[in-house]
Order: C-alpha cells, then sequence, then structure tokens
C-alpha cells in the first residue's frame, strides 16, 4: 500500500486494534482513552498521538480532519456474558453513540467497531439491530460478523463481533478465513491453526534474568519488578517475590508445551 490510510482510534486502551492496522500499513493520526495506564502503554509501544481523556468531555475539533478510517473498539463490560447484570440500563453500553457523533462529524469513509460476542444475544439481538440501524442513518452501508482470531493465524478462540460501515456505496471487507483444522478433508484451502506453542513455545526454558537478551535471534523481554508486591492479579493473600510469579509463569509455559 502506497498511501497510508489515515487513522483516528477511539478506546484505544493499550493499542491492540490500532497495532493491528498499524502492522497492515495504516497510519494512525489520532488516538484515545481516559484509562491512564493505558496511554502511558500505548505512548511506550505505539506513539505520542494519543490524547488522554474522556472521549464524552472531547469536541470533534479536536480530531484531525480528513480521516479515512475511524476505529472504535467501544467498551464492552456491558455487554459481555461474563456480566451476568448485562443490560440497556448499564451507561458503558451507550459509548457506541461516541463513535456515531464522531462518524458523524468527521465523515471518515469507513468505520470499525467491535465488541464481545455477548453483543449479538443481548436482548435477543435487538440491541445489535439498533447499533446496526443507528450507524446506517448516518448513511453507510453497514455489516457485522462474528471472527475468531484462530482463523486468521492468532493461537487463541476469541471471537469478536466487528462491525464495518462504509460511505463510498462499497461492499464492506471481511478478512478471507487463512487458518484451519489440519486434517480437515474438505477444506484444504487454509493453513494449520497456530498452537500457542508455535508462538512463545521458545520461552519455555528461559531463565529469569534481568535484562533483555537475543534468542534465536529475537529479543527477548523478561520483565522482573524487584520489589515484593501484594498480588492481587493471582488471587494471592500473601505478598509475592515477582520473581516467584516469573517460576509460576514459566512452570505454566512448559505445560503448555509439552
Ligand atoms: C475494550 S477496551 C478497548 C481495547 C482496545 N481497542 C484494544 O484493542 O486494545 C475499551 C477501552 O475504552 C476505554 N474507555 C471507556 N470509557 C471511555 C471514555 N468515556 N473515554 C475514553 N476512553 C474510554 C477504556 O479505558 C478501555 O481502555
Amino acid at each position: 500500500m502506497n498511501k497510508k490510510y489515515k487513522i483516528a482510534s477511539l478506546f484505544s486502551g493499550c493499542g491492540g486494534l490500532d497495532l493491528g492496522f498499524i502492522q497492515n500499513g495504516f497510519e494512525v493520526v489520532w488516538a484515545n482513552d481516559f484509562f491512564k495506564e493505558a496511554v502511558e502503554t500505548y505512548k511506550n509501544n505505539i506513539g505520542d498521538h494519543i490524547v488522554y481523556g474522556d472521549i464524552t468531555q472531547i469536541p470533534s475539533s479536536e480530531i484531525p480532519e480528513n480521516i479515512d478510517i475511524l476505529l472504535g473498539g467501544f467498551p464492552c463490560q456491558g455487554f459481555s456474558v461474563a456480566n451476568t447484570k448485562r443490560s440497556m440500563e448499564d451507561e458503558r453500553n451507550f459509548l457506541y453513540k461516541e463513535l456515531m457523533r464522531l462518524v458523524k462529524d468527521k465523515q471518515p469513509k469507513y468505520f470499525v467497531g467491535e465488541n464481545v460476542k455477548g453483543l449479538l444475544s443481548i436482548q435477543n439481538g435487538k440491541v445489535i439491530e439498533m447499533i446496526v440501524d443507528d450507524f446506517r442513518s448516518l448513511g453507510y452501508d453497514v455489516e457485522y460478523r462474528l471472527l475468531k482470531a484462530s482463523n486468521y493465524g492468532v493461537p487463541q478462540n476469541r471471537e469478536r463481533v466487528i462491525i464495518v460501515g462504509n460511505r463510498l456505496g462499497l461492499k464492506n471487507p471481511f478478512p478471507k478465513i487463512t487458518h484451519g483444522l489440519e486434517d480437515d478433508l474438505f477444506n484444504k484451502s487454509t493453513e494449520p491453526y497456530l498452537k500457542v506453542k508455535d508462538v512463545v513455545g521458545h520461552l519455555a526454558n528461559v531463565r529469569t534474568r534481568d535484562k533483555s537478551f537475543k534468542l534465536k535471534g529475537e529479543t527477548i523481554y523478561n520483565h522482573v519488578a524487584r520489589t515484593n508486591v501484594s498480588d492481587k492479579f493471582w488471587g494471592r493473600k500473601h505478598k509475592v517475590n515477582q520473581h516467584e510469579i516469573c517460576d509460576y509463569l514459566k512452570e505454566w509455559r512448559n505445560n503448555l508445551c509439552k
């Protein structure tokens, strides 16, 4: 791709969705999130174009003109099946309206929304239809699909609803499946699914070290904190040493790679 298409990204978090677009030749010129740590992570790994702040308080005029694509992995806690109280009363469910506001004001050629699978079943599918109708009312041709990461060469069975809209009267592009079952007699056009071992198996025997180092030409970053921390993440009640967490991870990786 010669011309770099310009992207503005809402609800960017630490930049997962943005990274995918960047790796495919797009340029993210503006991004936003109101979660400080995510914004710092984004700045470290992706770039300084991310703006820290609540999107509901940011006027459209602060977002660059001539955006080709507007991205919005809008918040999903309210829609998630993991949230048993999911409902339309959850105000986080209405943040897609911010994506709508900016689609309306910035008129990107395309927009891409991303959300959890639960979005499709909430209120028997009425919610996704409402969202799609809302975007259609802005003059966009809108389609959505449930895509599974493992079908595209990611070692993870994560499913996500991807909503794509364009105002050019074109067919919305969805990627062709590239990976599938190895022994699928009826489909020989895909590569075998990638396994976790294929991607991080080489880390199984990495020793806990302070600095990054090279292994088979790849830089291995070994993040080791020096302090004891009260570790909520692993659900431990007592203080644990970060080295132990690394050992725990090593054990876990070893099991995965057997
Ligand atoms: C599902 S995550 C997005 C993940 C991201 N797209 C990625 O690929 O890594 C939703 C993000 O929306 C952010 N968010 C929620 N409400 C917001 C608001 N009012 N203004 C800005 N960001 C908000 C959260 O901090 C969170 O990082």
